[in-house]
């Protein structure tokens, strides 16, 4: 049962897409389980970028089917464009699957989203403005629209009719414009025609790949810290990108899963509002930014930065069962003297070793630092362990103490070949492929 979940063990950003791309050659397909276009991922190969939010980065290789799972909620208008850009650029994306039950982002659920988050002021969640939570919401109240209602006229003006009144009221006492029924009648058939080629009932598609013994990626979005029942709540995105969130949003069970890869950074970001104990506002702060690029990659907001923090690590490679890990951007830590490591909280006095489910109180977290002694060589060229400062090394050992688990991939800059492959149990392997 070769299927391996990908999750980020921090607040999104910590590099999953280089990890996908990493281990792509080894996969017959790649499955996003949650999240919709709030999520970006810039990959690069050779000297072509390519900028993506809803399409799987698998989508690159040519021997890989890309799979957008029931879990996810799918902004049309996102999704074509992307589809329209690859083949424009000579991607074959015929291999792009999609749920037909995944859920629609209807404008009026963006609209939504960015009016609430002006109401909340001070108090905002910081959301990308993608409608992520509002159609999310609907899901959960039964009005949501899926996939394959773009595809029968009846049903999808049923299914808008039902929702509308509610939202324009809404709407409305936000000082916004209200929709007009007929003409998202109108966008979401023309959606559901330029789609309908792609949509399937994936779950049966990702059961045939696994029987059939290939490798399946499920790649997760955003980061534990962000999941809505473990992340920092109400400072969560509205859906479940821990490993199981990828039984329910990618279809499978969870004793299908062979492999749980948690992904994370060398020190910490976070995007939007929300407590982060490490934060440095510093010019240490701002030089790991610049040093970094840790800017939103679907809001160009700066991301803040912070210290590595040990306690909430511990608490996500419980929750996912995470069995490796990927440690990102070590490269970044370069020049920095002393490196700090938060190994637990002072929170009013107690010292506190497991992270809080209550945002209050970990807004009143103090973090308690480990100092490690810097390195000042560049690590690029590095390509084993053993190669690596002694610095360097202490730290990495030092996460993997914390994390309990092996760190079996660590990533010195940002091409594929910059990474560390420390010995692990292979993954099944497949001739490599070019890139498509
Ligand atoms: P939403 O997912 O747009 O509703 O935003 C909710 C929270 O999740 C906000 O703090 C966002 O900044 C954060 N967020 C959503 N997607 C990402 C991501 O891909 N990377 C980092 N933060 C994200």
């Amino acid at each position: 049962m070769p299927a391996t979940v990908i999750v980020g063990l921090q607040w999104g950003d910590e590099g999953k897409g280089k990890t996908t791309d990493f281990l792509a050659e080894q996969v017959a397909m790649v499955v996003r389980y949650q999240g919709g276009d709030n999520a970006g991922h810039t990959v690069v190969t050779g000297d072509e970028v390519f900028k993506l939010h809803l399409v799987p980065s698998g989508v690159l290789y040519r021997h890989i089917t890309s799979v957008i799972g029931n879990g996810v909620v799918v902004n049309p208008a996102t999704l074509i464009s992307e589809l329209d850009m690859l083949a424009g650029r000579g991607i074959d994306v015929a291999r792009v699957r999609v749920s037909r039950s995944a859920h629609v982002t209807m404008p009026y659920h963006v609209a939504l989203d960015r009016a609430m988050e002006r109401r909340l002021d001070g108090a905002k969640v910081g959301t990308t403005g993608r409608g992520i939570g509002p159609t999310y919401g609907d899901r959960a109240w039964r009005i949501g629209l899926r996939m394959e209602d773009l595809l029968d006229e009846a049903v999808l003006r049923e299914r808008i009719g039902r929702a509308l009144p509610d939202k324009n009221q809404l709407l409305a006492s936000l000082g916004e414009a209200a929709f007009e029924l007929d003409r998202l009648v109108d966008l979401g058939l023309g959606w559901g025609q330029r789609l309908r080629p792609h949509l399937d009932d994936t779950t049966w598609l990702v059961q045939d790949a696994l029987r059939r013994g290939d490798h399946v990626l499920l790649e997760g979005a955003q980061g534990t810290l962000l999941d809505l029942d473990h992340g920092s709540y109400p400072y969560v995105t509205s859906s479940n990108p821990v490993a199981g969130g990828a039984c329910t949003g990618g279809g499978i069970g969870p004793l299908q899963v062979d492999e749980v890869m948690g992904v994370m950074k060398a020190y910490a970001t976070r995007v939007g509002s929300g407590p982060f104990p490490t934060e440095l506002l510093d010019e240490i702060g701002r030089g790991i930014a610049a040093r970094g690029h840790e800017v939103g990659t679907t809001t160009g907001r700066p991301r803040r930065v912070g210290w590595f923090d040990a306690v909430p690590l511990r608490y996500a490679v419980a929750v996912n069962s995470v069995s490796s890990i990927m440690l990102n951007k070590i490269d970044i830590l370069s020049g920095l003297d002393p490196i700090r490591l938060c190994v637990a909280y002072d929170i009013d006095g107690r010292r506190v070793e497991h992270w809080p489910s209550s945002a209050i109180e970990l807004a009143r977290a103090q973090p308690v630092f480990e100092e490690f002694a810097g390195w000042s060589e560049p690590i690029h060229g590095v390509r084993s362990l053993a190669d690596l400062p002694e610095n360097a090394r202490r730290y990495v050992t030092a996460l993997e103490d914390h994390a309990g688990v092996p760190i079996v991939l660590v990533s010195v800059g940002p091409e594929r070949t910059q990474t560390i492959e420390r010995a692990w149990r292979p993954m099944r392997h497949r001739p490599a492929a070019p890139l498509a």
